[in-house]
């Protein structure tokens, strides 16, 4: 049984992220979606709760994801979902030397952990949650960007913030 988790923000889930997840699902027995609680990035638009909700609506088609919170280093995370396998995608060039860098890193901590990385599908090798988050802000459509189920939240908590 080999089960591969998957890490992130998810602030909130792209097109792009479910992309990976569908293809990782289909190489490992099991994937467990972990969505960081605190990011050293600024802090997030969705809280970490609806981010987890989001995630388990989103992949509720899929028999053997699941989603969970975690704080702290990832690769505890990884062991304690009895995992050795990190999954993360590569769009282009930018994200490559912060993900080597991640992979290595985590290798010289734990040499038994690795990363896989599958590349991004073409169709959202643009797509970030950040560049989401923009264009909903300005009022802009982002239902070509995150799946259907997240569309309404993400117009939702833009309209909250806006009449806050
Ligand atoms: O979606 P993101 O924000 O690009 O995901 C980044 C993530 C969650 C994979 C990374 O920040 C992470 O692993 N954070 C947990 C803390 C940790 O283990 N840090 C050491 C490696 S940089």
């Amino acid at each position: 049984m080999i089960t591969a988790v998957y890490p992130g923000s998810f602030d909130p889930v792209t097109l792009g992220h479910y992309d990976i997840i569908k293809r990782a699902s289909k190489l490992f027995d099991k994937l467990v979606i972990g969505v960081l609680v605190n990011s050293s990035k600024k802090s997030p638009l969705f809280s970490m709760d609806e981010r987890v909700i989001m995630l388990r609506d989103t992949v509720s088609s899929l028999g053997n994801v699941t989603v969970e919170s975690f704080d702290g280093l990832l690769l505890d995370f990884v062991k304690k979902q009895d995992s050795h396998i990190i999954v993360r995608g590569l769009r282009a060039m930018g994200d490559f030397d912060i993900e080597l860098q991640m992979a290595q890193s985590n290798r010289v901590v734990a040499p038994d952990i690795d990363t896989v990385f599958l590349s991004t599908a073409a169709e959202y090798s643009y797509l970030s949650s950040s560049m989401v988050k923009e264009y909903a802000m300005y009022g802009a459509s982002v239902e070509e960007f995150v799946p259907a189920n997240v569309l309404p939240m993400v117009k939702e908590k833009i309209h909250l913030m806006k009449v806050n």
